[in-house]
């Protein structure tokens, strides 16, 4: 079974996606973790686009998940500790709209998930990747959560940053991401939509454990009223 979580940045698709991995057994997929690999290695070539898609091509990428830890490789080398540095998310856009990169990615992310069930989360799983997964849910949340969440996050990272900052980059990401002519990100008709801005982080992995749970009975998922 395949469940995406798709949606703009800091809607909680990563903690959301691995909280539902390790309750119900399935493999969890960072589809961003292979566009922010990318990054790294174009930011070591000196961000120079033609030298990079000459490269590209013969790139390997590889994911490894133990069922905690989701680990990225480019031709061998872990770069799962660069992934996450303000300077690869500045950039990740740039390379995520470049259809060459998009190709090398989703093809990567199609051999991972050939095996068992996963959970998968990014922008565009459920339009382009993915089109057939068996569940498809649009998670979002207002720009002032989302930025409150990331700011928490990058200070227990130990990155701390301003909160009107990281609004502003989240902002730009939201415009980049769903502007590119290269499957911009956007909420595929068929998808459910679950709006975490007012839900507690528990309340919202539940939820998606309800979709799937429904989904597993044969039955049309639709949003709980009861948790708007
Ligand atoms: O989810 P994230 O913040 O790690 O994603 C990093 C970037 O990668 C994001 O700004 C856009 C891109 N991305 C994408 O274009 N398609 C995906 N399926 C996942 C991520």
């Amino acid at each position: 079974m395949i469940v995406v979580l798709d949606g703009p940045a800091g809607a909680g698709k990563s903690s959301t996606a691995k909280a539902v991995a390790a309750r119900s057994g399935f493999q969890y997929l960072d589809s961003g973790a292979f566009y922010r690999g990318l990054t790294v290695v174009f930011r070591q070539m000196g961000e120079d686009i033609p030298r990079f898609l000459e490269r590209l091509p013969a790139m390997r990428m590889e994911a490894r998940y133990d069922g905690s830890d989701f680990r990225l490789f480019v031709d061998g080398t872990d770069l799962t500790d660069q992934l996450r540095l303000p300077e690869t998310s500045a950039r990740v856009s740039v390379v995520a709209a470049l259809p060459e990169a998009r190709a090398v990615v989703n093809a990567a992310l199609r051999r991972f998930v050939a095996t068992g069930d996963f959970i998968g989360e990014g922008r565009d799983l459920g339009t382009a990747v993915f089109p057939d997964a068996d569940l498809k849910i649009w998670l979002t949340a207002d720009l002032a959560a989302r930025a409150e969440r990331r700011a928490a996050e990058l200070e227990a990272m130990g990155l701390g940053a301003e909160a009107a900052q990281v609004r502003a980059e989240l902002a730009r990401r939201d415009t980049l991401d769903s502007t590119r002519q290269a499957d911009p990100l956007r909420k595929a008709d068929d998808a459910v939509e679950v709006d975490t801005t007012h839900r507690s982080f528990d309340d919202q992995v539940a939820e998606v454990l309800r979709l799937i749970a429904e989904i597993r009975k044969g039955n049309n998922p639709s949003p709980n009223p009861q948790n708007p």
